[in-house]
């Protein structure tokens, strides 16, 4: 457990991947994207017909997701995930299987395994409350709800994919309430993060005041 780890965690479309990625580069670190293995899980659920809710059916799944990560690609099996995973759709479901207990229980081993010299970003919702609750580097990352709506129809507009702000900040805000009240690992800064919003923040600015808050910490 000598080995650093930052943790970004916050609300749906806050910013997090891209923070953790730019940190990832600068350091030379090792990047956890764990949201990813709960879309995965939600997916895999999805395609097999389940019920997201199926406790019993569903963890099962998390405990043998055939999940691999190959430049800036995400595969289960031989299948590439990476566009399927960030549909809203799969999204939404990933919170819902998020909430059950047994899945985050299965999912936890394969998140410490990330943990690798010379160091590791991680990014979710339960990073430094729960997964590595040791790391010298907690961050907790918002912007307001208006300002995720914009920045994620910006992108899907950017994809090409049609999308309206209103339907884009129902479904954040209902993601984000249903991570923030259930009982297993809420969404909720630790109590040691340090806090950033970065609604009125470049992406650069973000990064160098994480570095700067990494560089005083060593
Ligand atoms: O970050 P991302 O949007 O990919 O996460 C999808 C969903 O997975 C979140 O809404 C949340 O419910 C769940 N999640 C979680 N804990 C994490 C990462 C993601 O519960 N560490």
């Amino acid at each position: 457990a000598d080995v650093p780890v930052i943790c970004i965690d916050g609300p749906t479309a806050s910013g997090k991947g891209t923070l953790a990625d730019e940190l990832a580069q600068a350091l030379g670190f090792w990047v956890l994207d764990s949201g990813a293995l709960y879309r995965a899980t939600a997916w895999a659920a999805l395609q097999a017909g389940l019920d997201l809710n199926d406790e019993a059916a569903v963890a099962p799944l998390a405990a043998t997701l055939p999940l691999r990560f190959a430049g800036g690609q995400v595969y289960l099996g031989e299948e590439n995930v990476t566009e399927a995973l960030r549909q809203e759709a799969v999204g939404l479901g990933a919170s819902t299987v998020a909430a059950l207990p047994a899945v985050r229980q299965a999912l936890h081993a394969l998140q410490l395994g990330f943990r690798r010299v010379p160091g590791l970003v991680a990014d979710g919702r339960d990073m430094g409350t729960a997964i590595f609750p040791d790391a010298p580097l907690k961050v907790f990352l918002t912007a307001s709800a208006a300002q995720r709506a914009q920045r994620r129809h910006k992108q899907l507009i950017f994809k090409g994919v049609s999308a309206n702000i209103e339907g884009l900040l129902a479904d954040l805000e209902a993601r984000d309430l249903r991570d923030k009240t259930r009982s297993a690992s809420p969404l909720k800064p630790a109590q040691d993060a340090r806090l950033l919003d970065n609604s009125d923040l470049t992406i650069e600015a973000s990064v160098d005041q994480v570095l700067a808050w990494w560089a005083d910490q060593r």
